[in-house]
């Protein structure tokens, strides 16, 4: 008996000590992280001085909320330039919306800036938007004849027929007096268009009841994503897949891939039909999704499962929810801009009559129209910033400089607001885009510029042109003066309460 007592009492020491060493460890290791901080933070702010920028919390940064933008626009008139904004306090990143500025971080090829970016990767994967170097060069020279004039010139009637489908919804709502939220109704009718014209897909996802689950698993993914690349404790892999968010983002992020996988298994079912693959071989360019099944890289090898559900993933996200964003804010701006508006229905009505052969010629010719979408896609940018890496050294025009290793975001929505460069940024003037206006080659980038720039671009402007034609020769947009949306920064243009639109259907 008096034996097993020592031998439990051994064995308490035993555990005591074993707690006390793991302790002792802990504290070692937070104390080391606390020097790391420390001195990590004083380099930032050494080499960061002459960078100017508003208070901020020593641990949390610039805490905003939704209010970023609204900041954005403070600094802008504020910091000549470009300024400081402090994600957390130890992850400074240089904004820059000076278009002398943008030309000089546009021309280099600094990698995507990992810190933010790596966060989007359990989403869309490695993929054209988060891939670097030689990968990146071979996937974009690989996707780059998905996007050729060929491929895009019968994308008109699709794209027309996929805003018609949504045109026809919004007839059966006519007479209701409350304003509809657009922006539910376009991602929908966006990712209609890019499933038909990238995918191949047959049938339509706005006529299928199930289709919400994936625009609103994109909505979640790009809210839960924008929270925790400004959340301090939300750096590390271990803390946020363990947190109520994380598990959040791991169940949106199934239903996207569910939908992508379903997509890929339906276009290999189709091609192995009689017939099919003929087709396919008389073709001279393929669509997306074809190039990516049949891709052999440059070692003969064929495109691995991985990176194929990547570029899907990211084609479907890019390829929907950004031409969703830009639609909704030019439906804004016209509705608060009636004598604009009424001028591109003339315009559109003069061209197409009744609009019911919209063709990929029509597109060239409505410069009007076209004037008050860049005025709209320079007050909402669909993509308000993206960011870089510095992988070298940088010196401004004006003699700043930063060192390797500095996060430096373009922020294309302070950009376009820059009062020197767009005097009364604020105001609504498509004659800002009249053919005879003179302006700097980097003051207006939505599509962003340099080898990095959006391969969607001339697909994008099409459907912008096709839905705002179409629609404004069946409705007249309206504001809802009770609900005026808010721009909120996400990946994608967000309103923080939706986009309320009344819609006037116009008699014959
Ligand atoms: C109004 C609509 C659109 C806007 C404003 C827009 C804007 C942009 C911007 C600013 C970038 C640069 C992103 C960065 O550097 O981080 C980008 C890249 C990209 N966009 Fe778009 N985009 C639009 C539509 C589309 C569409 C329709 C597609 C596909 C069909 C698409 C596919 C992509 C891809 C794959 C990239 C990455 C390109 C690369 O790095 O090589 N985008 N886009």
């Amino acid at each position: 008996m008096s034996f097993s007592v020592l031998g439990l009492t051994r064995n308490l020491h035993g555990i005591s000590g074993i707690l006390q060493l793991v302790f002792l460890l802990i504290l070692l290791l937070l104390l080391f992280k606390v020097v790391q901080f420390y001195l990590c933070r004083q380099w930032l702010l050494k080499v960061l001085q002459e960078f100017p920028s508003t208070p901020s919390h020593w641990l949390f940064g610039h805490r905003m909320k939704d209010q970023e933008l609204q900041y954005v626009l403070m600094w802008v008139k504020k910091f000549p330039s470009a300024c400081l904004q402090w994600l957390s306090g130890s992850q400074p990143r240089v904004l820059v919306y000076d278009p002398d500025y943008l030309k000089v971080i546009l021309g280099r090829s600094d990698p995507k800036a990992s810190g933010i970016y790596r966060f989007i990767a359990p989403w869309i994967g490695y993929g054209l938007l988060l891939l670097n170097g030689k990968k990146w060069y071979q996937h974009r020279r690989m996707l780059t004849p998905a996007f050729h004039y060929d491929i895009l010139k019968p994308y008109v009637r699709i794209m027309a027929d996929s805003v018609n489908v949504m045109l026809d919804k919004w007839e059966q709502l006519d007479g209701q007096d409350s304003s509809l939220e657009i922006f539910q109704h376009i991602s929908l009718m966006t990712l209609d268009t890019i499933m038909k014209c990238a995918f191949s897909h047959q049938g339509s996802v706005q006529l299928d009841k199930n289709s919400r689950s994936y625009t609103k698993a994109t909505e979640d993914l790009n809210n839960l994503t924008f929270y925790r690349m400004r959340n301090a404790f939300y750096q590390s892999n271990t803390i946020y897949n363990l947190s109520p968010d994380g598990r959040l983002l791991h169940h949106a992020c199934q239903l996207a891939h569910e939908h992508t996988e379903r997509v890929i298994k339906q276009r290999k079912a189709q091609l192995q039909e009689e017939g099919e693959l003929e087709k396919i071989k008389k073709k001279r360019h393929l669509d997306f999704l074809d190039i990516l099944l049949f891709a052999r890289l440059e070692n003969g090898s064929s495109l691995s499962d991985e990176d194929l559900r990547a570029e899907v993933d990211t084609f479907m996200f890019e390829g929907h929810d950004t031409t969703a964003s830009g639609i909704s804010w030019i439906f804004y701006a016209l509705a608060t801009h009636s004598e604009h508006q009424q001028k591109c229905r003339e315009e559109v009505q003069s061209l197409l009559g009744d609009g019911a052969s919209i063709t990929w010629d029509h597109l060239n010719h409505m410069p009007y129209t076209t004037m008050c979408i860049k005025e709209a896609l320079r007050l909402y940018p669909p993509v308000p910033s993206v960011s870089r890496e510095l992988n070298t050294p940088v010196t401004f025009p004006d003699g700043r400089s930063l060192p390797k290793g500095i996060m430096v975001t373009v922020s294309i929505y302070g950009l376009h607001h820059n009062p020197r460069f767009w005097p009364n940024p604020q105001e609504f003037d498509p004659c800002r885009f009249a053919l005879d206006s003179d302006r700097h080659s980097h003051a207006f980038l939505p599509f962003s510029g340099g080898a990095r720039n959006c391969i969607g671009k001339q697909f994008a402007m099409n459907e912008l042109k096709v839905a705002v034609a179409l629609t404004l020769l069946r409705f007249e947009l309206l504001p809802d003066p009770t609900r005026i949306p808010v721009p909120m920064a996400r990946l994608v243009l967000k309103s923080k309460n939706g986009i309320h639109l009344h819609l006037k259907k116009i008699s014959k």
